[in-house]
């Protein structure tokens, strides 16, 4: 299910600054069959990097580098992403597409699965993009809030799951009912942790923006 009007994506997709090589790893994404975010999101992570004053970048799921690519490209020269593929082939394939944006220095391809990986990283982050297994969502929410520093951003992707989360809306569910429960119960404890200022947002499939508290 679309969550927003298709006429309205394509009204608003005429105002987003893509570029050629941003176009062509979204093109082969597609070809791939890679579940990666569109230009929108691409470019609302670049607003939050730039208001945030990002420097230091967590993202969970890389696939070919799409997203990482509008993170790096939005941080200062001295900022830093570290990416988490658990995929060897994309995460090899993300690495080409940073070196020929010359953003290899400011980009770390972690390969491994996130569950562990998330414990050899050394926070504070400043943003953290959190677009891997939706079954992981839950599990790692609390090490990933102990990775971000007081007022930064956690932003986590495909929080309404073309509308499945909402009971009885898609019938019959298209998607895995594992991940769907696990995302439903995710989007609850997001918006009842009080360590955590959550606003859900209806961007192309939907990401919550959880902004650590100064006092948690
Ligand atoms: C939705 S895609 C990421 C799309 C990317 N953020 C973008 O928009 O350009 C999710 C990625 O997470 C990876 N992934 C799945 N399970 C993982 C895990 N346990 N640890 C690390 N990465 C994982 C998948 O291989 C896939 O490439």
């Amino acid at each position: 299910m679309q969550i927003v009007n298709a006429d309205i994506e394509r009204y608003l997709a005429s105002f987003y600054r893509s570029d050629p090589q941003l176009t062509q790893v979204a093109a082969e994404g597609e070809a791939l069959q890679l579940p990666i975010v569109n230009p929108a999101v691409g470019q609302f992570l670049e607003s939050l990097v730039i208001a945030t004053g990002t420097r230091r970048v967590l993202e969970i799921g890389t696939a070919n580098g799409y997203s990482a690519l509008w993170l790096a490209r939005s941080l200062p020269a001295d900022g830093r992403i570290f990416t988490i593929e658990i995929d060897p082939e994309r995460a090899r394939v993300a690495r080409g597409h940073f070196a020929r944006a010359g953003l290899s220095e400011r980009v770390s391809v972690v390969v491994g699965d996130a569950a562990r990986m998330v414990h050899k990283v050394a926070g504070p982050f400043d943003l953290i993009f959190n677009d891997g297994d939706k079954q992981q969502y839950e599990p790692l929410l609390d090490r990933l809030v102990t990775l971000l520093r007081p007022g930064g951003v956690l932003v986590t992707d495909n929080v309404l799951w073309d509308g499945e989360v909402v009971p009885g809306l898609v019938t019959p569910p298209r998607k895995d009912p594992a991940d769907t429960a696990a995302i439903a119960a995710y989007n609850h404890r997001l918006a009842a942790d009080d360590r955590l200022a959550t606003s859900f947002v209806p961007l192309r499939d939907g990401l919550a923006v959880s902004v650590r508290r100064r006092r948690a």
